[in-house]
């Protein structure tokens, strides 16, 4: 049984493939159209389809469009009917407007695989399809499951229980009451876009969160078990920007100096979301007394919260997927109409996060030989990569199959050294244009983490870079530029067998010089990340990239 996933009601837009319950392609829209997050959120878009991503699946799997038995849309139009209230928009044509091209969304489908797909469409609802991305791919076979995000149909947090094959509701917290709208109106505050949570994140750790915590006590009021946003503070345009200047002061515009007010305002956002989430986390242990649990959405995204509900200890098995976000309902869509239908769990070994193209070495000579460069063959391309890295070099990695999830986690990797205490701003001079306060991460050997990082007990999502792990104070003058101001690494654990090949990289830059990580940044420049070899020759011509590994391929800034 062939099932097709797609997510394009709000944004980052993905499709993913099961067939037979096995889990064998996901990717995001944006790597094929270039445009981040594939297209912007909004009332009158969610029928655009993540064509190109679609078209990938099926090219991949070899299925033509009469092969697939079903479609999973992670979005259920007439739950968003029952749940929605008037009071959530200024003017109520908008609503209208979002269920008349929700409307469009089978028709869509049907002209896309050339039939009328009637009983085989599914609308899986959204935070069910995020609670199924999470689950499913877990290995457990029973757990409590957390959804937090934006919004669903009509959610921004759900509480979830799954015994073999079935997941359930719990409990649901509807909007207002949404941790993700906040920090997406409080990115609006500081000048940042929506999607800039993670900069967010970056900027907390300069601030002092006592200084707005009365205030954000108002915006999130947190409780032991629960918590709740005040509506006000992410409602109508001018209600809310009147609440934040009341509460937060004025707001900073784009090209504005950020100040350490700024910092401050973030900080408490962050402290204020740890409180939320670990009431949650104590709320659903009380209601789902399991070991295990797993966590989806967008907020599942904020490593600093993830890594307190590690420490929490309330569940001791946690699990997030490569993609907690949006794209990752494509899959769990897709997993939710399998568990239906089928009535059997999916296949184990789906929690993978490399599951997007890759591309032979033909087609990478083809790339090379048409941008005009000469390929040299690295003999052993892990310890030339090393060996550069050492040298202070930047090294683009590619290889094997792309990463699903926003972190580049080995096969389309920026990668350079973290000894260096100027290696930040290098990176950021020759390539990354980011913010100077935003942190880089290392990817260490997992066998040596725990010498390097206060990892605690290691997990598969550990390998995804979620969490925000304390580095060992008798190591941090090693390693000055993975370290954040607050002295945490977002820390990935590369084991030899989720990643070989990146694996026997750091292996060899820990043989020369005694540190057994890197610096791993996404493969772009203010762009999604790279996803064909064209697209990293581009990168690699455009910007201050010292060398480019694709396989054994080897170019370098003299070819
Ligand atoms: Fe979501």
């Amino acid at each position: 049984m062939n099932i097709l996933g797609i997510n394009s009601v709000y944004h980052d837009s993905a499709a993913a493939l099961l067939v037979d319950g096995r889990l064998v392609v996901a990717i995001e829209e944006e790597r094929f159209n270039r445009i981040k997050h594939g297209k912007s959120s909004h009332i009158d878009n969610p029928h655009q389809f993540p064509e190109r991503a679609i078209r990938f699946c099926l090219k991949y799997a070899g299925l033509s469009a009469g092969d697939i038995d079903h479609v999973a849309y992670s979005f259920d139009p007439q739950l968003r009917r029952k749940r929605y209230r008037p009071e959530w928009w200024f003017d109520p044509r908008f609503e209208e407007v979002f269920l008349l091209r929700l409307g469009q969304v089978r028709g869509v489908a049907d002209e896309l695989l050339g039939r009328q797909l009637g009983q085989r469409f599914h609308f899986v609802p959204h935070h069910l399809a995020h609670a199924a991305s999470a689950y499913y791919p877990s290995g457990f076979d029973h757990a409590a499951i957390l959804v937090i995000d934006g919004i669903g149909e009509a959610a921004g947090s759900t509480l979830w229980k799954a015994v073999g094959t079935k997941i359930q509701p719990v409990e649901t917290f509807d909007y207002p009451h949404s941790l993700g709208f906040v920090w997406e109106t409080i990115c609006g505050h500081l000048g940042f876009s929506t999607y800039d949570a993670s900069k967010l994140m970056g900027l907390a750790a300069y601030g002092n969160p006592e200084v707005f915590r009365p205030a954000f006590q108002q915006i999130i009021h947190v409780g032991k078990q629960d918590y709740a946003v005040d509506p006000e503070a992410i409602g109508f345009q001018s209600a809310k920007v009147s609440r934040l200047e009341t509460l937060l002061g004025p707001p900073r515009y784009m090209e504005m100096e950020l100040l350490p007010r700024h910092a401050d305002i973030a900080a408490a956002l962050q402290v204020s979301t740890n409180e939320a989430v670990t009431a949650l986390v104590r709320r659903l242990k009380r209601k789902v007394p399991s070991d295990n649990l797993c966590f989806a959405g967008g907020v599942a995204l904020n490593c600093v919260t993830n890594d307190l509900v590690r420490q929490s200890g309330e569940f001791s098995e946690l699990f997030i997927p490569s993609a907690p976000h949006d794209a990752g309902t494509a899959i769990g869509a897709a997993f939710a109409v399998h568990c239906a239908k089928q009535k059997r769990s999916p296949e184990p070994g789906s929690s993978t996060p490399y599951l997007g193209p890759k591309f032979n070495r033909r087609e990478i000579l083809a790339a090379v030989k048409s941008a005009g460069l000469r390929p040299r063959r690295s003999k052993s391309p892990a310890r030339d990569a090393a060996d550069m890295i050492a040298d202070g070099k930047i090294v683009a990695w590619f290889q094997g199959r792309m990463e699903f999830g926003p972190r580049a986690l080995g096969n389309r990797s920026l990668l350079a050294d973290p000894r260096s205490p100027d290696m930040r701003n290098i990176l950021n001079r020759m390539v990354k244009h980011r913010e100077d306060f935003r942190p880089f991460a290392p990817s260490v050997l997992a066998e040596y983490a725990d010498e390097w990082f206060e990892v605690g007990a290691h997990s598969t999502s550990h390998e995804f870079m979620l969490f925000a792990c304390g580095v060992r104070p008798e190591r941090r003058d090693r390693i000055p530029a993975v370290i954040h101001q607050d002295g945490t690494a977002r820390v990935q654990l590369v084991s030899r067998k989720s990643n070989p090949r990146f694996h026997e990289l750091i292996s060899c830059f820990y043989a020369k010089t005694g540190v057994p990580l890197v610096i791993n940044t996404s493969f772009n420049d203010s762009e999604p990340i790279v996803c064909t070899p064209t697209d990293a020759i581009v990168t690699f011509r455009k910007s201050g990239i010292d060398a480019l590994f694709m396989d054994d391929i080897c170019l370098t800034a003299r070819n």
